[in-house]
């Protein structure tokens, strides 16, 4: 039986060595020492011995039980060490790995050019003003000197929201709003989103515009002359001039359309200009007596001068744009070209 007992051991010593895990380790555990174990299986033969054999042989069966238990206690260190390198190796962070790309995003063309007009005219003392999208008639026309037949109050022009509310079809709804508010000396630009309802290559039903106002003592046509040239330089290059064309607007007087050197051919005739040399870049004007009496401002005092210019159109100048609409159609591959 001794003989046996050491094959069970040498057994043991062998297939502890090659459990490979915490779970193998287990069940040799209980096929080895458990209840059902073979050494138990020792113990319950003890009885069939002589008398004076029984307290060597259990002890030598407890001596081999003791020696496995030793074997099995190592072994499972062994592999608790093997499994938790296996753990930290698997959830190890790899610092020499390359970082997951983030898409850098690019301001919109018209973004840019809104700065920019901000930043010029603020350099000259220029305040920003913000007036509503959502406006009454009295801003959009009435205030503005616009008779209430003019065309421009067509349902096939404005956007009605309701009887008297509809969306500003200009920002020189700001002037007025500027005007009913503060006394001048006012210098005050508004860039902002307006409304008309048309839609093609060079129209959208929603546009920006940037207006100026300028209020005070002895200001003359001179004064807005002088300040759209030093605009369109500064906002395009030293070689753009800007010229006026007489044009009528109800609320200025008199009133005049700019336009500026075709910036791709500089007044050489192509086809951005149409063979002019020119570009149309919007209106301006001396801000109409009438104006100045609906709002309070005393109209023998004080002169002024006015312009409004589109904020698409220049953006489309800057960027060649052919098309108005691509601004606003929020295709990622257009504004992926103004990184
Ligand atoms: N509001 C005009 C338009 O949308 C543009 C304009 C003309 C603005 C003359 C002005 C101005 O301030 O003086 O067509």
């Amino acid at each position: 039986m001794k003989e046996e007992l050491q094959k069970v051991l040498e057994a043991a010593k062998v297939d502890i060595a090659q459990a490979g895990s915490m779970h193998e380790l287990m069940q040799l555990k209980s096929r080895y020492t458990g209840k059902k174990s073979v050494l138990n299986g020792f113990m319950q033969k003890i009885g069939s011995l002589p008398k004076e054999e029984r307290p060597a042989f259990g002890q030598t069966v407890n001596v081999v039980k003791s020696e496995i238990a030793e074997i099995l206690a190592s072994r499972e260190a062994e592999i608790k060490d093997s499994e938790y390198q296996k753990a930290v190796q698997s959830d190890a962070i790899d610092f020499t790995m390359p970082g997951r790309k983030r898409e850098v995003g690019a301001l919109h063309p018209l973004t840019r050019v809104w700065r920019e007009i901000e930043d010029v005219f603020i350099s000259m003392g220029f305040d920003v003003a913000e007036g509503p999208d959502v406006e009454d008639e009295f801003h959009n026309f009435d205030a503005l000197n616009t008779p209430k037949d003019h065309p421009a109050r067509d349902l096939s022009d404005t956007f009605y929201l309701d009887k008297d509310v509809l969306l500003r079809t200009q920002t020189s709804t700001v002037q007025v709003r500027v005007m009913e508010n503060h006394k001048p000396p006012i210098k005050i630009i508004s860039p902002g989103s307006c409304y008309r309802n048309e839609n093609d290559a060079s129209h959208s039903p929603m546009f920006h515009q940037v207006e100026a106002l300028v209020v005070d003592e002895g200001v003359t046509f001179v004064d807005l002359r002088d300040m759209l040239n030093v605009f369109v330089k500064k906002l395009f290059d030293d070689k753009i001039e800007s010229r006026i064309r007489p044009h009528f607007f109800p609320f200025t007087e008199p009133s005049a359309e700019i336009d500026i050197i075709c910036v791709k051919c500089y007044g050489e005739g192509c086809n951005l200009c149409k063979g002019s040399g020119w570009l149309e870049m919007g209106g301006a004007g001396m801000v109409d007596p009438n104006v100045f009496d609906m709002l309070g401002i005393d109209s023998e005092k004080y002169t002024g001068y006015a312009f409004g210019l589109g904020m698409d159109r220049i953006a489309m100048l800057k960027y060649k744009i052919p098309d108005i609409r691509t601004m606003f159609e929020n295709d990622i591959r257009f504004l992926k070209q103004f990184k």
